[in-house]
């Protein structure tokens, strides 16, 4: 990936129903407005014809992307071709649901030119299928897996652990069976509950009963070993992927890269701004087919706290880490000098270590990352606040 290249991620947000987890921004009406949406989503791309750096990635999420047609995607393409100068091997994404795959349509959106599927698998037990409000059955997952390898995909499967009334092994059973898939990626998400969506109602009812903290803790260090011994490399708290199999798409987010987001609730960071589109449907719809522009619910240039927080608490979710060095030459001061007291504390406790000029979270730690991205946040603080006082006191 050149380091100058960028990233494109276009939202879209329909659904065909909501699942009681979810809390993404998505809907399951206005089906008769997707025309409308995609045009206004073509368009949009239009204002970005004199960004210069090439695109490495693409990637379609949602929502439930696969609900577009080959045709539909094949315009957005079309149309991301039109505006940037795309790199020949780009990695182009498509998110999909299990449901919405049948071997002649995976076919089409390899012709259309995607090179990549994300399933989002959740679990091969109908059972625990059915309490997530899944549309799809463990056959229709497997098969949906079978018919993207026929159609020449690489692909990942999302899965989410530590589901109301799981246990250990059940888990270790489900990672088995997706092993068997033969997926190129996987992303294991530990499932988390917002208040404001149904299944966090009833875990904060009582209806569901989620697993306990051990528990979890042992199925994150089981998924560990189990993927490790089948030839996956963790390269981020909650994705393994086979050798360069690393999705280049989310890696620009965690190497706190460039990208370029379009749709409805689609966010940015580009040019030093951070911007995030209106996720109000028609809002977004009528503003680019005023303006050409998508309002925007958020725009600004972040500052020093900011940035220093974002590189820390995206590259400490990588394997890899934060480079010392670059951390040096993007801020013009050492780590070490940010963390003041904090740093030896985080090392000598075993939260990070340091290897070869890059700070990581010790392997045995990441499930407990917000926590340290906390102590994290407190060290930034205070740098900022010393910073602060001394200029001023400079400037009497
Ligand atoms: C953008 S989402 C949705 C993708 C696609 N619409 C689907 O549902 O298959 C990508 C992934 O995030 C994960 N996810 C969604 N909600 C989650 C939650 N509340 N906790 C943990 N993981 C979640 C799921 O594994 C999902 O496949
Ligand atoms: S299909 Fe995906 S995006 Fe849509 S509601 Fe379900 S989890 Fe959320």
């Amino acid at each position: 990936m050149a380091r100058d290249s960028i990233a494109l991620y276009v939202h879209f947000p329909f659904c065909l129903s909501i699942c009681p987890y979810c809390d993404f921004d998505r809907q399951a009406t206005g089906f008769d407005r997707i025309d409308v949406y995609l045009e206004a989503v073509n368009r949009e791309l239009a204002q970005f014809r004199q960004v210069d750096q090439p695109v490495h990635s693409i990637f379609f999420g949602g929502g439930t992307p696969s609900l577009m047609s080959a045709a539909q995607l094949s315009q957005l393409l079309a149309a991301a071709r039109e505006t940037f100068d795309m790199q020949p091997d780009a990695e182009i994404t498509v998110e999909c649901n299990p449901g919405d795959a049948d071997l002649a349509k995976l076919q089409a959106f390899r012709a259309a030119g995607a090179t990549r599927l994300s399933f989002g698998v959740q679990s091969l037990d109908d059972a625990f299928l059915k309490l997530l409000g899944r549309r799809h059955s463990s056959a229709e997952a497997r098969q949906a897996a079978a018919w993207a390898k026929q159609a020449g995909f690489d692909f990942n499967l999302d899965f989410m652990f530590g589901l109301p009334g799981q246990s250990l092994e059940h888990w270790q059973d489900t990672l088995d069976q997706a092993l068997e898939l033969h997926p190129d990626h996987l992303s294991c998400y530990l499932l988390t509950l917002d208040e404001n969506v149904q299944m966090g109602r009833d875990v904060a009812r009582g209806k569901l009963v989620l697993p306990q903290d051990d528990e979890l803790a042992e199925m994150y260090t089981s998924t560990r070993h189990q993927l490790a011994n089948a030839g996956f490399e963790q390269y981020e708290i909650s994705n393994w992927a086979r050798p360069r199999q690393a999705s280049r798409h989310n890696l620009t987010y965690w190497r706190d890269g460039q990208w370029i987001g379009v749709g409805a609730g689609a966010a940015s960071a580009y040019g030093g701004r951070r911007w995030k589109n209106t996720p109000v449907l028609e809002r977004y719809i009528s503003s680019v087919t005023a303006s050409g522009v998508a309002h925007r619910v958020e725009d600004e240039v972040p500052d020093l706290r900011t940035r220093m927080l974002d590189t820390l608490s995206l590259g400490l979710r990588l394997r890899e880490g934060v480079s010392l060095d670059e951390f040096r030459l993007r801020y013009g001061v050492d780590l070490a000098t940010v963390f003041g007291e904090t740093g030896p504390w985080l090392i000598e406790t075993d939260f990070l270590e340091c290897v070869d000029g890059r700070l990581k979270i010790a392997a045995d730690h990441q499930l407990i990352t917000n926590e340290i991205l906390v102590r994290i946040e407190e060290a930034i603080d205070d740098y900022v606040r010393r910073e602060t006082s001394a200029s001023q006191i400079a400037a009497r």
